[in-house]
């Protein structure tokens, strides 16, 4: 690595007639700053892509930035992505079948505390993971909410594997990094009446052959509770009374470069069809009267907020109750 930069340290200053310099001394400086924090190393040519897209990233952000927002964009390790190599990457690229028309879940009297956090609660949610380059978020959201409900149940908080659900879960329309949902995969482990621990299965961001052992199974799944599309105020009833909740939505290009406040949009849409990220609602509450929701992702800690994020509550937003669902144990 060291020597791939000390190359281009040299060449670079080499005046390059063919690339037309749309970029300042200072966006360089910039970009160089962010390839040493997120340990980076570039070819020439790639390079020079690398500093475009990301100089093109950055003045977005900073144009959100000086705006009138509910939230900050900032530099992450997805900075130097086109929106389109991000969601071949880390999005679910087709239509998922989310629609539950009728969910079982049951509310209640419609009395709700202001806010709820299930991470102070007790120790009922683990510390986020990393997805990487798959198309696996619906297992992490999978196994969130089922190490939430297990631990709400049982007082032991287990850390389970994704992978099994990467591996195992297609008959019930999963597709590994290709894509899924926490509801179909919640119907996996109840039919599969198992899911084995991360230590146990762990994690490789890539497509396998099952390798589930019926005898290390550690949680499993009697009922699956979806909720009924678009009927926000259930997802709140079940966050406020039962157990973080499982919900997929639409990530656009703004998102990827989220960094704190409540997250809204006006480029999303909000139908099922649209849905490309699922996560964990893991509380709500509100900032100065705006809802919002606590919602756990799955890009690492070092995204959004330590991991996490806050989306506007109560409209919908980009479709984040056309599919949610939790598991009872
Ligand atoms: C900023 O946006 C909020 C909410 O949309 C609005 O109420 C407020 O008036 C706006 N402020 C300015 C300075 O435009
Ligand atoms: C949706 O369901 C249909 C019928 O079960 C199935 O053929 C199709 O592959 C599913 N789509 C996805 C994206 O899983
Ligand atoms: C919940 O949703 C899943 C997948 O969308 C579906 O297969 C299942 O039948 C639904 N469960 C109930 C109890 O409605
Ligand atoms: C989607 O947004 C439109 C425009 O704001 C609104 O009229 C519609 O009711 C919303 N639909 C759903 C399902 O939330």
């Amino acid at each position: 690595m060291a020597t791939v930069i000390t190359i281009f340290l040299v060449l670079a200053v080499l005046p390059s007639v063919h690339l037309a310099p749309s970029f300042s001394p200072k966006e360089e400086h910039e970009f160089k700053t962010w390839m040493y924090k997120y340990n980076r190393a570039y070819e020439l040519e790639e390079y020079y892509r690398r500093l475009q897209i990301f100089t093109e990233n950055k003045r977005k952000i900073d144009h959100h930035n000086t705006g009138n927002r509910t939230f900050t964009m900032g530099l992450n390790e997805f900075s130097a992505m086109t929106f389109a190599e991000f969601r071949r990457s880390f999005l679910l690229t087709e239509p998922q079948n989310c629609s539950a028309t009728k969910g079982g879940h049951i509310s209640g009297n419609g009395l709700y505390p202001d806010s709820v956090d299930w991470r102070k609660k007790g120790n009922y949610v683990t510390p986020v993971k990393n997805q990487g380059p798959c198309g696996s978020c619906w297992t992490f959201s999978t196994t969130g909410c089922l190490e939430s409900v297990t631990a709400i149940a049982t007082g032991n908080l287990l850390f389970l594997s994704e992978q099994q659900l990467v591996d195992c879960a297609q008959a019930f329309n999963n597709h590994g990094c290709n894509g899924g949902l926490p509801s179909q995969a919640f119907e996996y482990i109840k039919y599969n009446k198992g899911l084995m621990t991360e230590k146990d299965y762990p994690y490789t961001a890539q497509d396998g052959t099952c390798k589930y052992k019926p005898e290390l199974a550690a949680a499993s799944v009697k009922e699956v509770v979806n909720i009924t599309k678009y009927v926000e105020m259930d997802m709140v009833d079940a966050v406020a009374r039962y157990n973080p909740v499982s919900f997929a939505y639409e990530v656009t290009e703004d998102f990827m470069h989220y960094q704190e406040g409540v997250y809204s949009s006006t480029k999303c849409h909000n139908t099922t069809d649209k849905v490309n990220h699922a996560v964990l609602a893991v509380g709500y509450g509100q900032e100065k009267g705006t809802p919002y929701w606590i919602v756990k992702n799955s890009w690492g800690e070092g995204w959004g907020m330590q991991g996490y994020f806050l989306i506007e509550r109560g409209k919908n937003m980009c479709g984040l109750a056309a599919c949610a669902s939790y598991p009872q144990v």
